[in-house]
């Protein structure tokens, strides 16, 4: 009886719930709770195995020459005039025997490309894809106009201080795909190993950046994907004798570290900012234990439903943003951006032109792919250990937050950023941008924390030039300035 109720449900949620909008969909909770309802993998995947794993199966690689230029894209259907960087998009096979494949997309950049830093850009979920949020409504060289048909240039893209890097991960999601249906059914170890292979075999195929300064960075529930590949690259640079990768830094945006912080600081966030009242918020503060190992008590998640029902339909990602509505155009968000826009990429990436000037598979495309996290099978409690091994590690570790944010807001990272048990070297500061304040931030031991203000989940569409300032003083390796 249930399965016949549960099945046009869930059909329905495969419709309706592919993007991130006013829709309400949550990649993250969706992803979290079939966690849940397989008990027996929350539970901590140590590193160790991740490691030993790797030590034992050599890295697939494959000859890449005269593909850089088959991947050279010649332009994009409705793009202005005056392009003047590169772009290149394709695929690089992770597997063979699987006939599995990530999509990437490369922008360079218009001004000193052969010596500015190479920068990974992971957009989370899990399931989401780095192209189309992180790329076409994020921090790219473009933005799709309301006609779904034409671009217009993005002139805070962070291609303007370095040659940004998309990649669509794991297989499933965007462009990328498996011939092998089963490889839909992923987690966290298998995304790390297969952007290893990615990047080993994407550096074959452009050498010009082999020894290039390298960053990872993302957003989300890349706040794992970011720290386990920053691992994977050091102790593979130790290890073998493949392509040692020139990684300097990474750079997480409200990011999804640790669960037990990310649950208090996002109920304590809602309540601060009077999205929920003062009884849920005691409700779930009494009945809630989110630390690793804890009982989840019944009552626990009913105030956790309540929570949800009383944030009622707001924009998740940015509380005081309008939803895409018939009225957004008459109440336009403080910072300009249309909250419409990921309907616009949505029919721009599904244009068979499109998708052939891409060098992509025909395929129906999604912003997030639902079944991916539905079925996400490894995903630590806390990557705060890996994170601690890379700040003692040497290369920078940034963890910035858009204070605007509702789905992993900045109390999130606080709390998480305590259990980090670093020490103030810097003491909270504003930084300034325009002359006004952009945000702070605190220099810890072998960690920056910085805030983007009126920013929400993703950064780089709310405050476009606080963003980009914010990403050239993390490339630079200096913290934003005060003056
Ligand atoms: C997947 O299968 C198609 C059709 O057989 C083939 O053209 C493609 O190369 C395969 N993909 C990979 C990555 O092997
Ligand atoms: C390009 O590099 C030169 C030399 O390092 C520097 O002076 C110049 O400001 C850079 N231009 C841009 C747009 O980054
Ligand atoms: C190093 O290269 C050799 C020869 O190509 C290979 O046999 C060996 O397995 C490699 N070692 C590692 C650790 O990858
Ligand atoms: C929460 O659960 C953990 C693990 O069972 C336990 O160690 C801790 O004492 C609990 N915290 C509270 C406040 O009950
Ligand atoms: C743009 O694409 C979206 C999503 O496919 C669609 O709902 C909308 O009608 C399209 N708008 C135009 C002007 O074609
Ligand atoms: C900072 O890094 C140094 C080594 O580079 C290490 O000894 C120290 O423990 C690290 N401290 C923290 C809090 O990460």
């Amino acid at each position: 009886m249930k399965i016949v109720f549960q099945l046009p449900v869930y059909f329905s949620l495969l419709v309706f719930v592919s993007c991130y909008g006013g829709n309400g969909y949550d990649p993250l909770e969706n992803a979290l709770k079939n966690q849940r309802s397989r008990a027996s993998v929350l539970n901590h995947v140590s590193n160790e195995e991740l490691t030993t794993e790797l030590l034992n199966s050599p890295v697939y690689m494959s000859p890449q020459d005269g593909l850089k230029e088959v991947d050279k894209i010649s332009s994009l259907p409705g793009e202005p005039a005056g392009t003047d960087f590169d772009q290149y998009s394709g695929y690089v096979t992770v597997d063979p025997n699987h006939g599995r494949a990530l999509f990437y997309y490369l922008a360079e950049s218009p001004v000193n490309s052969s010596t500015n830093p190479l920068v990974l850009w992971l957009n989370g979920g899990p399931g989401c894809s780095s192209f189309g949020n992180g790329a076409m409504m994020e921090l790219g060289p473009f933005r799709v106009n309301s006609d779904n048909a034409t671009l217009s240039r993005n002139k805070y893209a962070w291609n303007n201080v370095a040659n940004v890097l998309f990649l669509e991960s794991p297989a499933g999601v965007g462009f990328s795909y498996s011939n092998t249906s089963s490889d839909y059914e992923t987690g966290d170890k298998q995304t790390a190993k297969d952007s290893y292979t990615f990047l080993i075999n994407w550096l074959e195929r452009f050498p010009e950046y082999k020894t290039r300064d390298f960053y990872i960075t993302g957003e989300s529930y890349a706040g794992h994907y970011v720290p386990q590949l920053a691992q994977l690259v050091l102790q593979n640079n130790k290890i073998t004798n493949q392509t040692v990768i020139n990684l300097k830094g990474i750079a997480l945006g409200n990011a999804y570290v640790d669960h037990e912080t990310g649950k208090t600081g996002m109920y304590d966030f809602f309540w601060t900012h009077t999205i929920i009242s003062d009884e849920i918020h005691k409700g779930i503060s009494s009945n809630c234990n989110f630390s690793e190992g804890a009982t989840i008590t019944d009552a626990c998640i009913e105030y956790q439903y309540e929570a949800y029902a009383a944030k009622s339909n707001i924009y998740f990602y940015d509380i005081y943003a309008p939803l895409c509505s018939p009225f957004s155009n008459s109440a336009p968000s403080i910072s300009g951006f249309d909250p419409c826009t990921e309907n616009y990429i949505l029919g721009y990436l599904n244009t068979p032109a499109v998708q052939h000037s891409l060098h992509a598979k025909p395929v129906q495309w999604e912003s997030c792919n639902y079944l991916i996290g539905s079925n996400w099978k490894d995903m630590p409690l806390t990557v705060l250990p890996v994170i601690q091994e890379l700040m003692a590690s040497g290369i920078s570790v940034w963890i910035y937050s858009g204070d605007t944010d509702g789905r992993v807001p900045v109390t999130a990272s606080r709390y998480a950023i305590n259990k980090l048990k670093t020490s103030v070297k810097i003491p909270w500061y504003p930084w300034m941008y325009q002359g006004e304040v952009g945000g702070y931030v605190v220099g810890y031991q072998n960690l920056t924390f910085v805030t983007i203000r009126g920013a929400g989940h993703f950064v780089p569409s709310y405050q476009p030039g606080r963003a980009l300032a914010f990403f050239a003083s993390f490339l630079k390796g200096k913290l934003p300035t005060y003056h």
